[in-house]
């Protein structure tokens, strides 16, 4: 997830210092490039490229940058991979505009092709350069530069942030659509970030800006307008009391519970990001003609895989092949050729199983397409195709919001291939911040009652197998506890005979299949043990299972997803109350480089 930071001072200064240590206190964003420029009212100073902020900040002695305004972006890469000219902040043709973003502008490559037939300069993939040259476009045109500004808002579709400023002039501006955006006031100076702990060391008095609003900053005060009708909007500042370390987590206690509570919200630029891609009919047209089209993952990204499989094969009659990546090479390597196409699918784009599995396979002629979160990374470079999982930085050792964007690409990709009207999907993000809504406190009481236990059962069905499967794996591996998942319907065929008096057994319901799984929950209550259902409203379960966690109505494949949720915040639970952390938990690591 990229991060910009802005200011406008009273004075021309060294900013450079204020720049870099911005720039440090969002590296928690993940990032890949980072770039500065300052602005003196009659030249543009713009250093960047990629690697570690306090790297590139000493190669291009960013510490020497004087301007009385200042931008610094750390970039994530989506569109165009990490390098110097994909790097932001981004000039215009003629280099008196300089601005940089957060976020993805899904039409980016239209946007591309626009500008170069209207004679604007491009330099590079990315998009950040598109927002100053749809600002650019306008002020050609003779408008005034609140305005183009205000017209670009129009063009650039998508979930982002944007920090504009141009030479001769003593403001920056900036809008704001679906990604974050706080402003501070300071004396001498007000600021701009993506996030807070970039603004609080200057100052604790801050602005939260709104979609579809246009800031303007000068040094001693900021003016907040809507973009829609161009009309002042008056909000009051707020004084921030949180510690720097509350902040950074979004006022969460951990990483994962920010990062859970983040997943509509990726979800929402995911799909963006999917309906403006120019390169998924080709990827889909492929996959529709492949001869075997193998899922390739590991960990919790094969689980992934699993659920793709499902959705491929009920919603678009597509058969799929889902396979752990080490298991790959001896089973299925042997019949790969030319005809085939694999995803391979990794949170980090860097897991050596998944990569030995990819190399292997594109060495039989197989075309591999990936998709990753980290853009740039081995993975998406040794893929013809990589498609991004818009998740931003994840920083919580167990995957939550990278998993569900796996899932969202993996349905949408089997809509597109069955033609099916992907309005659907949309409704995806809302369900998700209702599920949570909806579990919350049960989960907690549950997860209380069931804390005791160092052994228990996660089982689903159809489209939730693969689901409890990453229930049980977000259990064991932040509760430490054994928690085993399986197909509901094996259970009876041995692990059954573990059942005692209340002993822990969860059940996720499709809504298709209830009397199905009826059969399973009360071959454990008639035993003694606790079934906890996960599903849809039913009479059925409440008067079969111990209890019912209630998820939304939504389509099978939509509720399999949804009943994650609660799994992922049942193992959370345990886990703080155990007195782990969450976010790290012990002998793992986020990427795994090793065989
Ligand atoms: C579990 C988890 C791991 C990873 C696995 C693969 O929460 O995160 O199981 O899914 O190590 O990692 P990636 O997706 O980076 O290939």
């Amino acid at each position: 997830m990229c991060g910009i930071f802005g200011i406008v001072t009273d004075k021309e200064q060294t900013l450079g210092p204020i720049l870099i240590e911005a720039a440090r206190r969002l590296t928690y964003r993940g990032y890949d490039s980072v770039g500065a420029a300052t602005l003196n009212g009659k030249s543009i100073d713009l250093r960047k490229d990629t690697g570690r902020v306090d790297e590139v900040a000493r190669q291009y002695n960013f510490a020497e940058m004087t301007g009385s305004r200042g931008i610094v972006q750390l970039r994530w890469a989506t569109f165009g991979e990490p390098s110097q000219v994909n790097a932001q902040p981004h000039l215009d043709s003629d280099g008196d505009l300089v601005g940089a973003h957060n976020g993805n502008v899904v039409n980016n490559f239209e946007l591309r092709q626009e500008f170069m037939a209207e004679g604007l300069t491009i330099r590079s993939q990315n998009d950040g350069e598109s927002c100053v040259h749809a600002v650019e476009r306008y002020v050609n045109k003779g408008y005034d530069f609140l305005d183009a500004i205000r017209l670009a808002y129009g063009d650039l579709q998508g979930d982002y942030a944007f920090v504009i400023g141009k030479v001769d002039d003593d403001r920056l501006y900036a809008i704001k659509k679906g990604s974050g955006l706080v402003v501070g006031l300071g004396v001498g100076f007000t600021c701009l970030s993506s996030d807070l702990p970039s603004i609080l060391p200057l100052t604790r008095q801050i602005v939260r800006i709104q979609d579809g609003e246009i800031i303007t900053l000068w040094a001693d005060r900021v003016e907040l307008r809507s973009v829609k009708d161009g009309k002042v909007i008056r909000r009051e500042p707020e004084i921030v009391t949180e510690s720097m370390d509350a902040v950074q987590k979004g006022g969460y206690p951990h990483f994962m519970l920010k990062e859970m509570h983040e997943q509509s919200q990726v979800a929402r630029e995911v799909l963006h990001m999917l309906a403006g891609s120019h390169e998924l009919q080709g990827v889909i047209e492929k996959m529709r003609t492949a001869r075997n089209l193998y899922f390739i993952g590991c960990g919790t990204s094969y689980h992934a895989c699993l659920s793709g499989a499902v959705a491929f094969a009920q919603i678009a009659g597509r058969v799929a092949i889902p396979v752990l990546a080490p298991q790959f090479l001896p089973q299925y390597l042997p019949a790969v050729n030319h005809e085939d196409v694999g995803v391979f699918v990794s949170q980090s784009g860097e897991t050596k199983d998944v990569l030995n599995a990819l190399q292997a396979a594109e060495a039989r002629g197989m075309t591999a397409y990936g998709l990753a979160n980290v853009i740039g990374s081995t993975l998406t470079k040794a893929t013809v195709c990589s498609l991004p999982l818009c998740c931003g930085y994840e920083i919580s050792v167990p995957a939550t919001k990278t998993f569900t964007n796996q899932v969202v690409t993996f349905l949408y990709l089997a809509y597109r291939l069955a033609e099916k009207d992907t309005a659907e999907l949309d409704r995806i993000p809302d369900l998700m911040d209702e599920t949570l809504k909806m579990v919350a406190s049960q989960v907690a009481v549950i997860a209380t009652e069931i804390n005791q236990w160092n052994d228990m059962y996660c089982l689903g069905y159809g489209g939730t197998y693969p689901m409890a499967l990453e229930g049980a794996l977000k259990i064991k591996e932040i509760t430490y506890t054994h928690c085993e998942g399986m197909l509901s319907t094996e259970f009876k065929h041995g692990p059954l005979s573990a059942v005692t008096d209340k002993f822990p057994i969860l059940f996720i319901v499709p809504p298709d299949d209830v009397p199905l799984i009826l059969s399973g929950i009360n071959e454990v209550t008639c035993r003694g043990g606790r079934a906890i259902a996960i599903g849809e409203e039913d009479s059925r379960l409440r008067a079969n299972a111990s209890e019912l966690i209630v998820l939304p109505k939504a389509t099978p494949q939509i509720s399999a997803l949804l009943a994650v949720l609660p799994l992922q915040m049942l193992s959370y639970h345990i886990s703080v109350m155990r007195g782990f952390d969450p976010d790290f938990p012990r002998n793992l690591s986020k990427t795994l480089t090793v065989d």
